[in-house]
């Protein structure tokens, strides 16, 4: 594992961009998963900037979300689909065949999520895998529990991650209470791994994610596992 201190957020972001615009540059037909959340919105500002500056290219590479919640639609202001048009996709020059995000709002929900995960296998698989840090140690929507899936799946959200992310909803009630989610397997399977951790009330579940055990308790630590990982954080461990 790779551990780089950023100064602070704003450095953070900054400092995740232009990782990524260095895979970018090698590969420029990289396959990349996405997170949403406060933590990488200073990053894909910053690709933005350097899309527009016409030093990276997105033309040619492709990306899959993290996850989306269950029930809301696209254009759905909650929706990550529609935080990732706002932050993101309709801010450089990803075609639009190339954005993936499982969807939340279909009838058939297991169907979706063998749909993604076929998608995600034409691909080749993830080459970067971009992830944030649940409060609880969830990495995308895999919440501790006593198994980790390895498909793309339905999954309950805990009270934890319900009661965080309150703050993007006008109140606890509005906050879909399941999600679809990558699984544990295609995130370990991408070839490398860049994990984005802002803010001292993470600074526990950092120190467990790392210096703790691996647990399904705790789904980040599998991370440890992965043989090509980067963290870039604001908290001094
Ligand atoms: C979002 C996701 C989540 C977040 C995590 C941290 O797509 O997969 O795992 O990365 O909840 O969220 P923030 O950055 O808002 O603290």
């Amino acid at each position: 594992m790779e551990l780089i201190y950023a100064q602070d957020n704003l450095n953070l972001g900054q400092m995740a961009a232009r990782w990524v615009a260095r895979e970018l540059l090698i590969c420029p037909d990289l396959v990349l998963g996405l997170p949403t959340g406060s933590t990488p919105i200073g990053m894909y500002q910053s690709l933005t900037r350097l899309c527009q500056e016409g030093i990276i290219s997105f033309t040619k590479a492709r990306t899959f979300n993290l996850d989306e919640y269950v029930g809301l639609a696209a254009d759905h202001p909650q929706s990550y689909a529609f935080y990732m048009r706002e932050h993101f996709w309709s801010k450089v020059d990803l075609q639009v065949e190339n954005e993936d995000i499982p969807r939340g709002d279909v009838a058939n929900l297991d169907e979706e999520c063998q749909r993604y995960d076929a998608a995600i296998q034409k691909a080749g698989g993830i080459g970067v895998q971009i992830l944030g840090l649940g409060p609880n140690g969830h990495i995308g929507f895999n919440e501790p529990s006593n198994n980790m899936e390895i498909h793309t799946h339905v999954v309950n959200l805990s009270t934890e991650t319900i009661q965080a992310n309150t703050r993007f909803f006008s109140d606890s009630a509005a906050v879909p209470r399941q999600a679809v989610t990558m699984g544990v397997g295609s995130i370990m399977q991408a070839q490398k791994i860049l994990l984005l951790v802002s803010g001292e009330s993470k600074k526990d579940i950092l120190t467990k994610s790392f210096y703790g055990p691996v647990s399904t308790a705790v789904p980040s630590s599998i991370l440890q596992l992965h043989t090509d990982l980067t963290v870039i954080t604001d908290i001094k461990l």
